[in-house]
């Protein structure tokens, strides 16, 4: 690997831990993958097409997130899926129409932003992700608006139903949202309503408060006909407490597997180098993962792992390590940069 080559990737992220929603799913290897028989990625998209409610279940840093991406990012088809931000936490969680007011402000944001340059949502990490958007087309990732709000029609007869109808308690709230699934099934899509990071929202509020209106909000959104899907911690499947209760308005559960081998974990950053290096048998480039992060590095990383780390953890020291090197003016990673990261 060439020194300018390694300079690349750390300019553009190519490790980056916590990529926007969009981009995790690019760089995502399917689970099903790496298993014989366990269709992983199939079970998810098989149930949100059928309209069912799924909980997918992980660790922190497992891939919740970037199944969901690949799954349901911007070229999906047949499914149009509305991601609810409830890990902003400006939201009154006490508040009896909570969810149906987060889903009525980002099915309007989304609307709207048909013939709208995107601007940046004002949550909390937005200034990261702000500078996250600027690089983004330089980064070679693609900038997508979801493809089904594109379709012909369905944002003005959404932004419409929002700004004229009168709506204050939850049951019109409820219809305001049912009036917006209109067009999108009338179109052949599946609505699938995506609660993902809901730690951080349902760790804000009273657990018996937030998982009743959850529950409840579970509840009416399936009688739309709809999909839900809430991702969750593992730890909630053990919980006695009433987060638990969650899960009983679930009827599909997808557990998320773990990475088996280091040969896996290799692919995962085969697939990060690839989408920003090009094909390594490219016309103008040939590389091998070798060159970049070298086995050694691979088993160090894959040895962080056994021991408890999370996937994001682990792809995070190997960016740490990819930014060492670079500065060191070397042109590979090796175990000993992993080490040496994982030491600090
Ligand atoms: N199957 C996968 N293939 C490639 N990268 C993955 C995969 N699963 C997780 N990752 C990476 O691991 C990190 C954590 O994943 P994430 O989806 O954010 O976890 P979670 O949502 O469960 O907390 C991200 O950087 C993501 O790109
Ligand atoms: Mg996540």
């Amino acid at each position: 690997m060439t020194l300018a080559r390694l300079k690349l990737l750390s300019d553009h992220y190519a490790f980056d831990a916590t990529p926007q929603f969009n981009d995790v799913g690019i760089y995502h290897v399917p689970f099903e993958s790496m298993f014989a028989g366990t269709p992983v990625e199939r079970r998810f998209r098989d149930g949100t097409l059928r309209g069912e409610r799924i909980a997918l279940i992980g660790d922190s840093g497992c891939g919740k997130t970037s199944l969901v991406s690949y799954v349901l990012g911007p070229t999906a088809e047949s499914v149009a899926p509305i991601l609810v931000p409830v890990h902003s936490l400006e939201h009154d969680a006490t508040k009896e129409t909570l969810i149906a007011d987060m889903i009525i402000s980002q099915l309007i944001r989304l609307a709207q932003e048909i013939g709208y340059p995107t601007t940046d949502t004002n949550d909390t990490i937005g200034q990261r992700r702000q500078v996250t958007r600027v690089n983004r087309s330089s980064r070679g990732l693609s900038v997508h608006p979801p493809g089904w709000i594109a379709r012909a029609g369905i944002a003005k007869q959404i932004e419409r139903q929002i700004t004229t109808t009168e709506s204050n308690t939850l049951v019109d709230k409820i219809e305001v949202i049912h009036q917006c699934l209109r067009p999108i099934r009338g179109d052949g899509l599946m609505p699938v309503f995506v609660f993902d990071d809901t730690d951080r929202w349902t760790a804000a509020a009273e657990e018996t408060i937030v998982s009743g209106f959850f529950g409840n909000a579970i509840r009416w959104l399936a009688d739309l006909q709809a999909s839900v899907v809430v991702a969750t911690h593992t730890r909630y499947l053990e919980s006695t407490t009433e987060n638990s209760n969650l899960l009983m308005f679930l009827d599909t559960k997808v557990e998320l597997p773990r990475i088996p081998s280091a040969d896996q974990l290799a692919r995962i950053l085969h697939q990060r180098v690839q989408i920003h290096l090009g094909p390594p048998n490219g016309d103008d480039s040939t590389w091998r993962l070798e060159d970049v992060v070298a086995s050694s590095a691979i088993k160090e990383l894959y040895r962080q792992y056994e021991r408890g780390s999370s996937l994001r953890k682990v792809i995070q020291l190997a960016h740490m390590a990819l930014v060492e090197t670079v500065d060191a003016n070397k042109d590979t990673i090796t175990g000993r940069e992993i080490q040496a990261v994982v030491r600090a």
